[in-house]
């Protein structure tokens, strides 16, 4: 087989050709390997070039084949606040060039990069089919993710809700229960901006559910969540055009934020939306504020983001009353994501 060759530029964000391209690798790549999501939302990703997330620094390449054409696309995402030693990266390759050796050589790039930039444990995320059956998954990316070496530290189950096949009579017993439950504590609901009244209780709840949520063997150290942190994360969600609608539990006893639940959708389409935090403070567990929550924000989402009719959530297998909570709501089972680690 002749030696592959490939050029690995870093992306310019000022060239719109070059940044359709690249764009043009991931919706296609994305539409081969995980066909039931919508395509990536194209404002995120020609914004994201120009508004940094919060708390991470992004680097883009794209790779050309010895005919000029944009054959592949790598991102690394590397961690400033804390996290230092890790980085998160993607590399893709469309799928009509694949298994030419494109991907080693992508790869071997990205290793050099992150070397260089002194850092030490690399992560990646690839689909595959649930060990049952279920959904089916190109097996390329997660064969080439062990192929290079990496481990899987951890594997989630994603599940999907669709509201169309909603049991509203089933999900109004399940929220008449947790109410009943949950004397003693209100509701509170924002959108995609939290108000400056409830903002440290939001940093206090999300840095204890990122030092609790099940990491299974990935090296990921607290992140330092505060609320200069969340209010840098809201602004720049904006930015990108998501959409986000959240309800959370005080305590009235002590005015403490104890439970949240938020969920969001990108600008460029209305169908499918990503669940995102559930959390319970563990002192007050045991109250149903999980599926209160989860279920109060449900239902204003289906008010206030007309069109919506896919919920995505992941979860990791040890992580099971929130599954229990989910599969009781009606997500279903879809397909099994990989958290790939290994140390460069
Ligand atoms: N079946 C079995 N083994 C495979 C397959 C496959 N379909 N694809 C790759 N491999 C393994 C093989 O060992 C292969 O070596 P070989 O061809 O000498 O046997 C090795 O991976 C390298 O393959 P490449 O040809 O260099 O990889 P390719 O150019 O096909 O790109 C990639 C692989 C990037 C994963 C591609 O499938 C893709 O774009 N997938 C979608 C995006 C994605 O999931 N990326 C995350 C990958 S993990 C990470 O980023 C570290």
């Amino acid at each position: 087989m002749p030696t592959a060759t490939l050029t690995v530029t870093p992306l310019d964000a000022d060239d719109p050709a070059e940044v359709a391209a690249a764009y043009q690798v991931r919706a296609r790549a994305q539409a081969n390997d995980v066909p039931d999501f919508p395509a990536p939302c194209r404002v995120a990703f020609e914004v994201g070039l120009r508004v940094p997330w919060p708390g991470d620094e992004t680097h883009r390449w794209v790779a050309r084949s010895s005919s000029g054409e944009v054959v592949g696309y790598v991102q690394a995402n590397l961690p400033t606040l804390d996290n230092l030693s890790n980085a998160s990266v993607d590399i893709i390759v469309l799928p009509e060039h694949r298994r030419r050796g494109y991907g080693r050589i992508l790869y071997a790039h990205i290793v050099e990069f992150l070397r260089g930039r002194g850092r030490r444990v690399m992560i990646a995320f690839t689909a595959e089919t649930l060990p049952g059956g279920g959904v089916p998954r190109d097996p390329g990316p997660t064969a080439f993710a062990r192929a290079m070496g990496m481990k899987s530290a951890l594997a989630e189950v994603r599940r999907r809700l669709d509201l169309e096949t909603l049991d509203h009579a089933a999900i109004d017993a399940m929220l008449a229960d947790a109410r009943a439950a949950s004397a003693g504590y209100s509701l509170v609901r924002w959108g995609s901006v939290v108000p400056d009244e409830l903002i440290e209780g939001v940093a206090l709840l999300d840095s204890d559910f990122l030092n609790q949520a099940p990491l299974g063997d990935l090296q990921w150290e607290p992140e330092n969540v505060d609320a200069a942190r969340i209010r840098a994360m809201d602004e720049a969600r904006v930015k990108v055009g998501r959409v986000a609608v959240n309800t959370a539990a005080v305590h009235d006893e002590t005015g403490t934020m104890v439970a949240w639940s938020g969920l969001s959708r990108p600008a460029t389409h209305v169908e499918h939306a990503g669940q995102g935090i559930t959390l319970v403070h563990p002192a007050h567990r045991g109250r149903r504020l999980g599926l209160l929550t989860k279920i109060e924000n449900l239902r204003t989402a289906i008010i206030e983001l007309p069109g919506i009719r896919y919920i995505d959530t992941w979860n990791a297998a040890v992580n099971k009353h929130m599954i229990a909570i989910n599969e009781q709501m009606g997500f279903r089972a879809v397909d099994q994501w990989h958290n790939w680690q290994q140390e460069i």
